[in-house]
């Protein structure tokens, strides 16, 4: 009887052997609502060669596709690119259990997986950039990518497949069995690997500059860009897509879009929020209002990747920021959206902290901070919503006059 879980062809003598993750949602606070894949890939070279592993309570799964194209203990080499959990967690089982002669990772990948395992370090063989190894009949060779997610995350390449296994990078949540990203509609693409970096990548995004440039300088001839989440890009267009997606995306060049956050007791917040929304419309701005009971942080910081405006409201509850709100934007900080306008506003009762502390969080994030918090005492009235009109369109204004001054630059 077949074995249920088979290793998947993915080029002549390269097979994906990950998992589908179907269920996972929350990944260290990034809401994942379409779960995701962990992407380890099998090289059946004359020394066969397993890049990556899978998080730890698929290891059976992953195990299984091994086996079902050849005998897991024929494993010679495995190539760890990036020692976050997710893709390291079954290394150790591996390890026992296939022996392999050599363990492959970045300076900071030995340290990295000792400092996960309590392995030994000297069981882990240090490769840098431009080393190259011989598979038998194919041949590997690496870059180092710091901080592209961890300091320790490296790309292998294999030569003789045109294939770049890219760790972490150009890869999204995105659980199924399309293996390929021209099997994935358009739509669910632009929105995962954008929802992907934006979550994962942004406040690298210097990082993920040098990264791009040492790609570039490498020059390699790309027919697959294998990921280790989400599926694998092997068309021309698509290959050059997502790597302009992410230059673009590392820059932040802002745009007429702005992004309302915030949450409300009693509704007062709320109908300020919309008051605002209307001012930025009539100013000419594309309006994404999120209210944190129905919008993930996640999708806060998504939005955030292509925008040019961020207004964050709270009422005042027991001399602070409303949890919810404070809690986005921790995460927020965290990830360092970068040119936009910004606003805070709120309605409070007596002392009505939340605003100021949001502008000064707004500050500190170094964003444009416009104004002085819009607070307004208890119930807004037409005159008090008039005033939220109005920091639309102040906005809307300003963030015109931000975007003449980036074309004037360019
Ligand atoms: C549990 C609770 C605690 C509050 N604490 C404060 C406070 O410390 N300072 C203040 O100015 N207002 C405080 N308020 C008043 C609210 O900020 C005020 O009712 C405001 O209009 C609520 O805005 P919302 O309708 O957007 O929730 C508190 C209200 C609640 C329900
Ligand atoms: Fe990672
Ligand atoms: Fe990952």
């Amino acid at each position: 009887m077949d074995a249920a879980f088979q290793a998947y062809r993915v080029a002549e003598d390269v097979y994906w052997v990950g998992a589908i993750d179907w269920n996972v949602r929350n990944f260290h606070g990034y809401q994942t609502g379409r779960g995701t894949t962990y992407n380890a890939f099998l090289l059946l070279s004359d020394t066969v060669t397993l890049i990556d592993t899978v998080k730890a309570p698929f290891y059976d799964e992953m195990m299984s596709r091994i086996a079902s194209v050849i005998d897991p203990a024929k494993i010679e080499y495995i190539v760890s690119n990036h020692s976050e959990m997710d893709h390291s967690g079954s290394l150790p089982r591996t390890m026992t259990a296939v022996s392999p002669k050599k363990v492959f990772a970045s300076k900071m990948g030995q340290r990295a997986l000792a400092n996960h395992f309590h392995i030994n370090p000297e069981s882990i063989t240090v490769v840098g950039d431009g080393d190259e190894i011989d598979l038998g009949g194919m041949k590997l060779s690496f870059a180092e990518t710091r901080m592209c997610h961890w300091p320790d995350s490296m790309v292998s390449y294999l030569h003789e497949r045109e294939i770049l296994f890219s760790q972490d990078a150009f890869g999204m949540h995105l659980a199924g069995y399309e293996r390929f990203a021209d099997e994935v509609s358009r739509e669910v693409l632009d929105y995962e690997s954008a929802k992907y970096y934006a979550n994962i990548l942004l406040h690298l995004s210097p990082f993920i500059e040098k990264t791009l440039a040492k790609l570039n300088d490498l020059n390699l001839p790309l027919s697959m860009v294998a990921p280790d989440h989400g599926p694998i890009w092997r068309t021309g267009e698509d290959i050059r897509r997502i790597l302009g997606e992410y230059a673009r995306w590392a820059k932040q060049t802002p745009t007429k879009k702005a992004v309302v956050v915030y949450d409300t007791m009693w509704g007062s917040t709320d109908v300020m929020a919309r008051a605002i929304c209307e001012g930025l419309s009539a100013g000419g701005m594309d309006v994404k209002l999120m209210h944190l009971q129905s919008a993930h942080r996640s999708d806060v910081v998504t939005e955030l990747l292509q925008a040019g405006a961020l207004l964050v409201g709270s009422p005042t509850m027991n001399n602070q920021i409303f949890p919810s709100v404070a809690d986005t934007m921790t995460y927020l900080k965290g990830l360092q959206p970068r040119n936009l306008v910004a606003a805070a506003f709120g309605s409070y009762g007596w002392s009505g902290e939340a605003p100021k502390h949001l502008t000064t969080m707004l500050e500190e994030m170094g964003l444009n901070v416009l104004t002085e918090p819009l607070r307004i005492t208890y119930v807004p009235d037409a005159r008090a919503l008039g005033e939220c009109r109005q920091l639309g369109q102040t906005v809307a204004q300003a963030v015109e006059e931000l975007l003449l001054r980036g074309d004037e630059r360019e």
